[in-house]
């Protein structure tokens, strides 16, 4: 009996319909030899969209996304549109309406990348973040007075619930204890500063970890020196839990050090609903319809959403087949310099999971 997933497919702006095109080229090739049907809808949310329409989403988008398996996305961002209203319009409020509360964001070296770290290679940078993906700064409350005065004051606070910490630290415990590599995972706050909402997280940790998790190694970093052992010791990681707002900005970086935009995808995951991959990467406005972009994160993203769907075997294979052409084929990750283009970058992926 062959299962059929149905997946929403957004490619946004920019280059994200080019490199989301490859992504379904290998899921397709997976789809054939792993025995699973792929039923796509395309939706055209995005930058183009908004300034035809002046809709950001339609009305009816959160329910049509509701109906789907799992949902792939190429990138949102248009060089014509304000910034924030594409990514709190559209981006963050799939996010939020579909309670995508973890934002999974692998970072791995994989091998033939020269990452920009010296003398740290694929068996040192392996690791996972885990962001939680609800609360914190991202949720909108605050505001302005006496706006355009010099007295103007602004405030846009970090909020965090006990559920929403729970519900994150549980899925990040979970993650280590399945992951089953170094077995730790380390919390990154700032609990010497933010004394209300770092203390929260921390006491929840233990707890947690105390209760349920007595097989999983426990460490805390402040989000200062995460940054720093994350270029001069990443080996120390395992899985990493954090906020929303640190871990928007610690996957960066950790995305610069596994090779950049090309390569890093996520996951925005709703454990018991609908979820969201995507390359992290933005809609790269001057590479569009070049044909030159690396498909890569795009195809990761794809393979995490086939391992969230419960395709293991599938999402393994393609991760394999990635290494492969890292390794064996591009002669770097940068856009123009792959010695392919995108599409024979998504080709060689797919040929090599064809076999
Ligand atoms: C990301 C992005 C988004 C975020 C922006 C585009 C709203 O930076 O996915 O990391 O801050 O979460
Ligand atoms: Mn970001």
């Amino acid at each position: 009996m062959s299962k059929t997933y149905n997946i929403a497919v957004i490619g946004g702006d920019g280059t994200g319909p080019e490199v989301v095109r490859e992504a379904v080229k290998v899921l397709q090739a997976s789809a054939a030899k792993h025995q699973f049907k792929l039923n796509l809808t395309d939706y055209d949310f995005g930058g183009a969209r908004y300034l035809q329409t002046g809709e950001v989403l339609p009305a009816s988008a959160v329910s049509d996304m509701k109906k789907h398996n799992a949902i792939l996305l190429g990138a949102i961002g248009h060089p014509d549109v304000k910034p924030g209203i594409l990514e709190k319009g559209i981006l963050l409020k799939l996010r939020f309406e579909l309670d995508q509360y973890i934002n999974l964001r692998p970072v791995k070296l994989f091998p033939g990348v020269e990452g920009p770290l010296k003398d740290k290679g694929p068996e040192h940078i392996d690791y996972v973040v885990v962001r939680e993906n609800s609360g914190d700064a991202y949720t909108g409350t605050g505001g302005v007075t006496m706006k355009d005065t010099p007295h103007e004051v602004a405030v846009q606070t970090a909020v965090y619930s006990r559920f929403q910490v729970d519900r994150c630290l549980r899925y990040a415990f979970e993650y280590a204890r399945q992951r089953n590599k170094k077995k730790t995972l380390a919390l990154c706050g700032k609990t010497n500063v933010l004394t209300f909402l770092y203390d929260l997280w921390e006491r929840a940790f233990h707890e947690m970890g105390d209760r349920e998790f007595k097989d999983i190694k426990r460490e805390y970093y402040h989000v200062d020196a995460t940054c720093m052992w994350m270029v001069k010791n990443p080996e120390w990681f395992d899985v990493i839990v954090t906020g929303n707002m640190f871990g928007d900005i610690i996957t960066d970086l950790g995305a610069i050090t596994q090779g950049g935009m090309g390569i890093a995808a996520g996951g925005n995951i709703n454990p018991e609903g609908v979820s969201m991959f995507e390359p992290i990467g933005g809609s790269a406005p001057k590479y569009t319809g070049k044909n030159v972009i690396n498909p890569l994160a795009a195809i990761c993203a794809g393979g995490m959403m086939l391992d969230t769907l419960g395709e293991k075997k599938a999402a393994a294979e393609i991760e394999e087949a990635v290494m492969f052409v890292t390794g064996k084929k591009l002669k770097s990750l940068g856009a123009g310099k792959m010695g392919y283009s995108t599409s024979e970058v998504g080709d060689l992926v797919a040929k090599q999971i064809a076999g």
